[in-house]
């Protein structure tokens, strides 16, 4: 069984899909991993209350001991965690972590990389990238990560189209249903491997 942590930064919409996704493989027993973690660098985000409500333990970080002290891979094996799921989390993750996880660690982002990738290119800033560049289309991208923002290899892409009368906004929902969409199974799928 994967040991697995989400981390995330905001409102936790995909880390609630995921939590359900293998709460319902688990059911039927079918679920090659747990989701054993909430790690979040925000003491007020929606994602804690998340895991509150699933009772998955959660682990608020700090921005000195991430990125000058250990990263918390102390932590992160103490609960025996193999697998990191990447789900709306916002700091650049330090490359301590990203070589301790190698491929063991994906993201989703919200657009379809390479486009739209980098740092400051996160929620609505990239939604209204693709609305001003009057893109046709638009959709996520999962990714393995490596010591580039947004670039490691790709593991999935899904696309939806950009209507003219499309905003930021509609383009958003657009893509977070996506999101809900393929980021649970492909989850479970790599918990598998
Ligand atoms: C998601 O749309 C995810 O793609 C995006 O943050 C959102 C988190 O939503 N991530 C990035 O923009 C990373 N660059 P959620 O908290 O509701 O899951």
């Amino acid at each position: 069984m994967k040991q697995i942590a989400i981390f995330a930064s905001g409102a936790g919409s995909n880390a609630t899909k995921i939590i359900e996704h293998f709460a319902a493989l688990k059911k039927n027993s079918d679920a090659a991993g747990t989701i054993a973690l909430i790690v979040c660098n925000k003491p007020d985000a929606g994602v804690l209350k998340v895991a509150a409500a699933n009772q998955v333990p959660a682990l608020v970080i700090e921005k000195e001991k991430f990125f000058r002290g250990n990263a918390y891979i102390d932590e992160l094996n103490a609960a025996n965690i193999d697998f990191i799921v990447l789900a709306g989390f916002l700091w650049k993750i330090p490359d301590t972590l990203i070589k301790a996880f190698h491929r063991k660690m994906i993201n989703i982002h919200p657009a379809l990389l390479p486009k739209y990738g980098g740092k400051g290119m996160y929620g609505q800033f990239v939604h209204e990238a693709v609305i001003t560049n009057k893109d046709k289309e638009s959709g996520i991208t999962i990714h393995y990560v490596d010591e580039v923002y947004d670039h490691g290899q790709i593991i999935l892409q899904a696309t939806c189209l950009v209507a003219d009368d499309d905003t930021a906004a509609t383009l958003a929902n657009k893509v977070q249903a996506l999101e809900h969409r393929h980021f649970p199974a492909a989850v479970a799928l790599l918990a598998t491997l």
